[in-house]
This record gives C-alpha cells, sequence and structure tokens, in this order.
C-alpha cells in the first residue's frame, strides 16, 4: 500500500540483504520512521515492543527473527534458544507460533551450513505469501461489501476495531483488504474507526492508513458503536483476528465482543477476516484456552500524542495511586460471528465442520 502515494510494505530486507528493515509502528500517526533489525533480538524487541504489531506481521517478522539468527548460530541448540526466545515475545496471535516452527521445520532437517540461506529464503516466501493470502481476502470480502452495496444502493458504512489494515501485515491487511478491494472498484463506503484503547491502534495506525489511501473514514471513542448501530449507521462489522479456534471462537484486540453483542443485538452482520494460519486447531474454547496478555499499566494510566509545540507527550490520565487491569485481547464466541472471510473462502456460521470443509475444498 502507499505512503505519500509510494507503494511501502510493513518489512522488507535491507539492500545489503544482511539485515531487515520494518515501519516503527510506535512512532505512527505523528512521524514515520523505518528501524533496521540486526539480529534476533531486535527482532523479539520489535514484537515485544509492538514496533511491530498485528498477528500476520508478528508471524513475518519472528520468521525473519529466526533467519538472522542463523547467520550467526546454526546448531540445533541455537535453533532451540531462537525458537524459545521469540515464542515468548507476545503470547497471544497464534501466528507468532506458526511462522517460528514453520521455520522449525524447514530447517531442522538441513546440515548447519545449508540453514542460514534456506532460512532467509522461507521467510521471504512466508512474506510473500502474506501478501497473496490478503489479497484473495479482499476479494472475498469485498464480494459481501459489493452486496449490501447493491442492496442499499447507497454508501456502505463498516465498523471496524484496532488495525487489522497493512500495517498489520506485510501489506494489504486482513479486515482492511476487502475495504481496499472495494474502493478500488469504486464502492462507495465510509469506515467507524474505533479509537481501540488503550494504545489507540484504530486512532493513530487505521485512521492514518485510510487517510493515506484516501478512505473516508470517522474515529470514533470505542463505546460510541453500540449507539450507531442502533440508529441503522453501521452496515457491516469487519475485525481482523489474533487466534481462532477449531470451533470458531475469535480471539482479537480488548473490545471486540463488546462490538459483537451489540452488533448481534442489532441485526448487524458482524465479519472477522483471517489468514487460514490464525486458525489454532489445537483449541476448541477460546474463553478458556486463549492465553490473554496483559501489558504494562502505564498504557492505561498514560496517553501519548502531539502537543502544540509539535512535539510527542506523554501525560498521565488516571489518579496516582488506582489499581490498574491491562487486558490486550477477549474472545468473541463463535455463535456471534456472521462468518470468517479467509482467503479460502467465507464461512457462515462458523464451526469445525465448515472450518475443515473450506480447507478440504
Ligand atoms: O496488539 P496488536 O496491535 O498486535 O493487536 C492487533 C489486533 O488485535 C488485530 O486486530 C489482529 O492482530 C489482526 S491483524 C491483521
Amino acid at each position: 500500500m502507499n505512503v505519500n502515494g509510494i507503494p511501502q510494505r510493513t518489512i522488507w530486507t535491507s539492500a545489503d540483504n544482511t539485515a531487515v528493515e520494518i515501519i516503527d509502528q510506535t512512532r505512527l500517526p505523528h512521524e514515520f520512521v523505518t528501524l533496521r533489525l540486526n539480529t534476533m533480538r531486535d527482532a523479539e524487541r520489535a514484537i515485544r515492543d509492538m514496533q511491530v504489531r498485528g498477528a500476520p506481521l508478528i508471524g513475518v517478522t519472528a520468521a525473519y527473527g529466526v533467519a538472522l539468527s542463523m547467520r550467526h548460530h546454526a546448531s540445533d541448540a541455537a535453533l532451540k534458544a531462537t525458537c524459545d526466545m521469540l515464542l515468548a515475545a507476545r503470547p497471544t496471535a497464534v501466528n507468532l507460533r506458526w511462522g517460528i516452527e514453520r521455520m522449525r521445520a524447514v530447517l531442522a532437517p538441513l546440515t548447519m551450513e545449508q540453514r542460514a540461506a534456506a532460512a532467509w529464503s522461507e521467510a521471504a516466501l512466508i512474506a510473500e505469501e502474506d501478501v497473496a493470502i490478503n489479497q484473495a481476502i479482499g476479494q472475498h470480502g469485498c464480494a459481501l461489501i459489493r452486496e449490501i452495496h447493491q442492496r442499499k444502493n447507497t454508501m456502505v458504512n463498516i465498523l471496524t476495531h484496532c488495525n487489522a489494515g497493512w500495517l498489520a501485515t506485510v501489506d494489504w491487511g486482513t479486515a482492511l483488504a476487502p475495504i481496499y478491494a472495494a474502493v478500488e472498484a469504486d464502492i462507495p463506503l465510509h469506515v467507524w474507526v474505533d479509537e481501540t484503547r488503550p494504545r489507540n491502534q484504530g486512532a493513530s495506525l487505521t485512521a492514518w492508513e485510510l487517510g493515506q489511501h484516501g478512505v473516508a473514514h470517522t474515529v470514533i471513542v470505542d463505546n460510541a458503536g453500540g449507539h450507531l448501530m442502533q440508529h441503522g449507521k453501521v452496515d457491516m462489522v469487519i475485525v481482523g483476528c489474533d487466534r481462532v479456534t477449531a470451533r470458531g471462537d475469535v480471539c482479537n484486540k480488548i473490545g471486540t465482543y463488546l462490538k459483537a453483542l451489540a452488533a448481534h443485538d442489532n441485526g448487524v452482520p458482524f465479519y472477522v477476516a483471517l489468514p487460514t494460519p490464525t486458525i489454532d486447531w489445537t483449541l476448541q474454547d477460546g474463553v478458556q484456552e486463549i492465553p490473554i496478555e496483559e501489558r504494562a499499566a502505564i498504557e492505561v494510566t498514560h496517553i501519548s500524542g502531539l502537543a502544540d509545540d509539535g512535539k510527542i507527550h506523554t501525560v498521565r490520565v488516571t489518579p496516582v495511586g488506582s489499581a490498574v487491569a491491562n487486558y490486550g485481547f477477549d474472545v468473541t464466541p463463535a455463535r456471534l460471528v456472521t462468518a470468517l472471510i479467509t482467503e479460502r473462502g467465507v464461512v457462515y456460521q462458523p464451526n469445525e465442520l465448515n472450518m475443515r470443509a473450506l480447507l478440504a475444498d
């Protein structure tokens, strides 16, 4: 996708092919800064500190982290230590485990001498596949938006939560890919962007990338969605996700569940866009089984933004001494999900049978 009209990905290999470069997403929307990751520890830190974030991009960055490590230490012990360290960077997005396990499966049978080159190619392949997957999600999701447009014959209003756009993947995004495809197909639409406290991925990232593409959007506070749905101002919800269980429970950014409840109560279709590596076939009950990341209290007690002096300032919003809880994700039960939009197609009434049937095709 574009930044100031110039095509840009979220992660790419350096010109000398010895490192990986990323956009530092903690600096957006006020500063566009790129960073060089030279080592596996740089990659691990970038994931942990959310310089890269979003489930698919976390998976790709971890794959490159393995590749960076193999350049220096390619023994079995080093491979295991690298995988263990990267796996611990963030707990909820299953794409992290998926990316690392795919690297391990390719590298483990090889000799030490073969591993560095093979790891670099495999990480690049995973990145390219992510782009193709997201484009396909875009086409399947675009058909759903078109259906609504044909029925209404006016602007389609779509609500999204957090950032599941191109910044959360290598390119195109998951939840926003159908929106970009629909805009390319000249379907008139407008996006309601949940701000997504505490880290404001909606207000700072989704709003920024939609703005870069000239997509009409309005930022709303996280609690506004229910009101908008009651007043017929939302035609569909599309969100991304960090993990989907075998029975179709969906884990995504904290607050997603409340949007699904409001959508259900108001008869608004609730879609979840995902690449199939986001399905965790080892789990069933998402509420009980998916590990939910808890992050530092400072993300809740403080907020950062651009001040009138042109500098980024951080200020406290809670009283000193108040206890704080900071859960990063929640789980939406499958019964509240209208359909999953995957690169293979759309799965209505997500459950194990319907999801496996899609993959079998
Ligand atoms: O904490 P984040 O910013 O990594 O959370 C991101 C999300 O919740 C996204 O919706 C999800 O990873 C899907 S990204 C295509």
